[in-house]
Parts: C-alpha cells; sequence; structure tokens
C-alpha cells in the first residue's frame, strides 16, 4: 500500500491513543468525555476522506462516500471503547484500517459498485455497564429493555447514560438489517499468540466463541477483626476467594474454558473489619454453546456450597449470555483468498475475545482479519501491533473488497 497511507494509519493509532479519560492511562468507556471526543476526531478523519459522517444517540460514529454507489453496503468498523489501562490497538486500529482500505482504493483510482460504511462503535467491552456491544446493538435495533435497564457503578441505567451524558439531541439513527447491509468486515489484533507463534502476519477468522458475563455478590457478617474467633466468622471475602479459585480450577478442568474474575469490591472496606459484602464480576467464555450453558450450572452450584458451608448468602446475576457465532462461510472464503494473495497463506482461526460481529451477525453476515500482535499482549498498554503486519491486513481488506467488484 501507498507509504503515505500506512503512515497515516499508524499516526492516527497513535493520536487515539491519547484521547483518554485518564492523565494516567488509557480509557475510554461508554459515552464518557474521551469516547465521545475519540468519535469526534474519527468523524474528522472520516469528512478529510470526503465522507458524510455523523453520530448516533448511542455515541457509535459513521462515514461513508456522499455520491457513491447505490445498493446494499458493506459494513467495516470496530470499536473506539476501551478497557482501563487498555492498549492504544485494541478496537481502533480496526476503525482506522477501514479509513486505510479506503483511502488505498481511492489512491488506486478504485470505486466500488457498492457502499461502505466504516463504522466506529462507542461500546465493545462493556467496561462501565458490564453489558457489552452496547453501540453495535444500538444499530441493529437491539438495545432491549433488558439492556437498557443495565446500571453502571453509580447507579445510572444505560438509557439514562444515553439521554444525559451522550449526545441525545442527535436526530441519526443508523438502523442496519439484512434488507441495507451486505455484510460487516473487522480488522482486529489478534489478542492471542497463535499467529506470532507460527511467525505469520495476519489470519482469517472462523468465528468467535460464546461468553456469558455475570455479576455475584457474597454476603457475610461484617464484624471485629480484633475479636472476632476465626470458627465464628461469616466473612464475606473469604468465601468470594474459594469462589474465585473454584472459578479458575474449573476452567482449568475443561479444556478450551476460560473464566475471569477482573472486577472485586469489599464492603466496607476497613483493614481491621471482617468483609459483610464482596461483590464481583465473573466473565466464562468457550467454543461450544453447550458447554458455557453446563459450566455455568456446575459453577453456580459450586459457589452456593462455598457460601453455604460458610454461612454466607450468594446472589448470582446473569448480565449478559452470548453464543458462539461462526463468521460466514462466503466472506471466509473471500477472506482466505485475499489473504493468500497478500500473504501467500491464511490460516483460520477462532477468536477467544468478543467483536462487535457477534452483535451484527444477527442481522447481516459477518467476517473478520486478525493481525498478529506482539506477545499475543492485549488490554494492557504494551499492546503493540508491527507496521508490516498492519500493512499486511489492510492490504487483505483492499483485497478483499476489490474482490467483490468482480
Ligand atoms: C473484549 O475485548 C472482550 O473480549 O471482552
Ligand atoms: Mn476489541
Ligand atoms: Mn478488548
Amino acid at each position: 500500500m501507498e507509504v503515505e497511507v500506512l503512515k497515516r494509519v499508524l499516526a492516527r493509532v497513535d493520536e487515539l491513543g491519547g484521547i483518554s479519560d485518564s492523565a494516567e492511562y488509557l480509557q475510554r468507556t461508554f459515552l464518557s468525555t474521551a469516547n465521545r471526543e475519540a468519535g469526534e476526531r474519527v468523524m474528522g478523519w472520516m469528512r478529510e476522506l470526503g465522507m458524510d459522517a455523523a453520530h448516533d444517540a448511542g455515541g457509535t460514529v459513521r462515514g461513508f462516500l456522499a455520491g457513491s454507489a447505490e445498493g446494499k453496503a458493506v459494513l467495516i468498523g470496530s470499536h473506539i471503547d476501551t478497557v482501563i489501562n487498555g492498549g492504544k490497538y485494541d478496537g481502533a486500529l480496526g476503525v482506522i484500517a477501514a479509513l486505510g482500505a479506503l483511502e488505498q482504493l481511492k489512491v488506486e483510482g478504485v470505486e466500488l459498485p457498492f457502499p461502505v460504511h466504516v463504522l466506529g462503535f462507542s461500546d465493545e467491552e462493556g467496561v462501565r455497564f458490564q453489558s457489552t456491544y452496547l453501540g453495535s446493538a444500538g444499530v441493529i435495533g437491539a438495545l432491549d429493555a433488558g439492556m437498557l435497564a443495565v446500571k453502571d457503578e453509580g447507579g445510572l441505567t444505560v438509557e439514562e447514560v444515553i439521554s444525559q451524558e451522550g449526545w441525545h439531541e442527535c436526530a441519526e439513527v443508523f438502523s442496519y438489517d439484512e434488507t441495507n447491509a451486505a455484510g460487516y468486515l473487522e480488522l482486529h489484533i489478534e489478542q492471542g499468540r497463535v499467529l506470532e507463534e507460527a511467525g505469520e502476519s495476519v489470519a482469517v477468522v472462523s468465528g468467535i466463541f460464546a461468553q456469558a458475563r455475570l455479576r455475584v455478590s457474597v454476603e457475610g457478617l461484617a464484624d471485629h477483626a480484633g475479636t472476632t474467633p476465626m470458627n465464628l466468622r461469616r466473612d464475606a471475602l473469604a468465601g468470594a476467594a474459594e469462589c474465585v479459585l473454584a472459578a479458575e480450577g474449573f476452567a482449568r478442568e475443561n479444556d478450551g474454558m476460560v473464566a475471569t474474575v477482573g472486577v472485586m469490591k469489599v464492603l466496607p472496606g476497613a483493614s481491621n473489619g471482617i468483609a459483610q459484602t464482596c461483590n464481583f464480576t465473573l466473565d466464562v467464555r468457550c467454543a461450544e454453546n453447550d458447554l458455557l450453558e453446563s459450566g455455568l450450572g456446575v459453577l453456580k452450584g459450586r459457589f452456593a456450597e462455598i457460601s453455604k458451608s460458610r454461612e454466607l448468602e450468594l446472589k448470582w446475576e446473569v448480565v449478559q449470555v452470548n453464543g458462539a457465532v461462526p463468521c460466514d462461510e462466503g466472506m471466509v472464503a473471500d477472506l482466505v483468498k485475499s489473504a493468500e494473495k497478500v500473504t501467500g497463506t491464511a490460516r483460520v482461526l477462532g477468536s477467544g475475545a468478543g467483536h462487535d460481529g457477534v452483535m451484527m451477525s444477527r442481522v447481516m453476515p459477518v467476517g473478520m482479519i486478525f493481525v498478529r500482535c506482539r506477545a499475543g499482549l492485549s488490554h494492557h498498554p504494551d499492546e503493540f501491533a508491527e507496521a508490516g503486519d498492519i500493512e499486511a491486513g489492510i492490504d487483505v481488506m483492499v483485497e478483499f473488497l476489490k474482490r467483490r467488484v468482480q
């Protein structure tokens, strides 16, 4: 691809990586100030490319070339939100790469006989609400009452955040389904080590694993740390710790399953007090829906036994379950041909990480390109992808779009 186009892509990854709600690290959660600023920046780049750009009430941004062909649009994008203390490639690269691919096609003078819409989703990580894909759910009309009622840590619901803190006054409603969209394509860093170990730049994604996100609460009795005998304690934190280890142990016993507790809050939170309440998140994933379902059943049972044996009360709330999503066979086949042409090889990989394609797949075919990332490290500030690998990924995207012209 053109050196200048690649340089712009890399500079934009750095630029977006500098837009954060924290002065110390990268954080852009759903509809935060930085999340909206990142959206403004992306819309500016869209306009530089001659695109019409706008955002919807949920903070998702979109651009398309005015006066381009009629017909079903090919959607390309990723997300502009990040985790807390995240890396600058997760999500942002996919949005910026989509603009890079269109710029490359412009340089080459290629006019696509179908419209292309670039999307930057405002929430894929689900950090603020534990409920993920709020941006992509919005554009396919899947933000249902259940999702709108989920609360953040401050007690605000998704609906309240959209109407109080977001871009609620905007008139734009992005609405995609099988009648106006031909498919959704996303480029993303692999967030695993397969490509690095294989010494390859890019892969084609076969599908996205099933995932469940839960909120668990263990209730005990706050008491004095100095005077309460060990055998009389109802320590919520000790019980929660046993649950965390039970989840870890269970996932280790089941090949292909992963379980993570990433957030834990201890109340009232005093060094000389026994914990009354311990609230924690639980994220469980695996390739098969059945294994996820049965696994959740087993884990709930184990947590209940632990709680009972310690005279604690367990609350188990399933915030979101997304079944495994296969990528579209036709898109996978075209991406494989495109990757083979660009790099000479095309490995096909499953994704343990969640992506916006999960939501988009409800109404259209989805396909994904993975780009190698250093040590497979992601959700970490040291996340990194080489320029040459990013270039290969964008070249695959360009080739995929050109193939649809023939
Ligand atoms: C997003 O990165 C997820 O897989 O949770
Ligand atoms: Mn991501
Ligand atoms: Mn992520």
